[in-house]
């Protein structure tokens, strides 16, 4: 758990990853009183969706945004504190993920054991999109591992 801890590369790195693959795209919610936003306005009985998988690419936000660079977390440029939701892929406010933590922890001990591994990735991982069902990577997305330390 300590360990776990002093890893703030691999945070930066999750961080990213949430941004430009947040696995919830979109986050509903119902409209229970006509709201006025930007000279429109949305009704009572209307659901609004937010994507994550849009706003995390908001370049008025972040540098680059299709970029993959994970020290825009880093301090001094910590863009991700440039607006209270720029980064939502655990949501926000008093609905956000319960197991935000749990799932660091998680991400951070997986991710560690897997990087004992050299990992050549086909396609390039440029050529590759995001999809809405991973499912769909099956038969295209494959890897071949080598374990280079015990
Ligand atoms: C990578 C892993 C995860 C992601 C990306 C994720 C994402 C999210 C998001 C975006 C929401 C907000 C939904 C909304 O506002 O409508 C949410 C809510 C929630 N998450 Fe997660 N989650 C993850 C892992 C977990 C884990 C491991 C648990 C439990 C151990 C968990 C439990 C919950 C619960 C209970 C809520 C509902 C909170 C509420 O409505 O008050 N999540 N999650």
């Amino acid at each position: 758990m300590s360990h776990l801890k002093q890893l703030p590369q691999m945070g930066y790195a999750l961080k990213e990853v949430e941004r430009l693959y947040p696995p919830v795209q979109n986050i509903s919610r119902g409209v229970v009183k006509d709201i006025y936003y930007a000279g429109y306005c949305i009704p009572a009985g209307w659901y609004v969706d937010i994507s994550p998988l849009l706003t995390h690419r908001l370049p008025e936000i972040y540098t680059d945004p299709d970029r993959f660079d994970p020290d825009r977390f880093a301090p001094l440029r910590e863009e991700d504190k440039k607006h209270p939701f720029a980064l939502v892929g655990f949501g926000s406010g008093p609905h956000s993920c319960l197991g935000w933590q749990f799932a660091q922890m998680e991400m951070k001990i997986i991710l560690s054991k897997l990087l004992r591994y050299d990992w050549i990735v086909s396609p390039e991982p440029n050529a590759v999109v995001p999809v809405r069902q991973p499912s769909q990577f099956q038969d295209s997305l494959q890897a071949q591992i080598k374990k280079v330390l015990s």
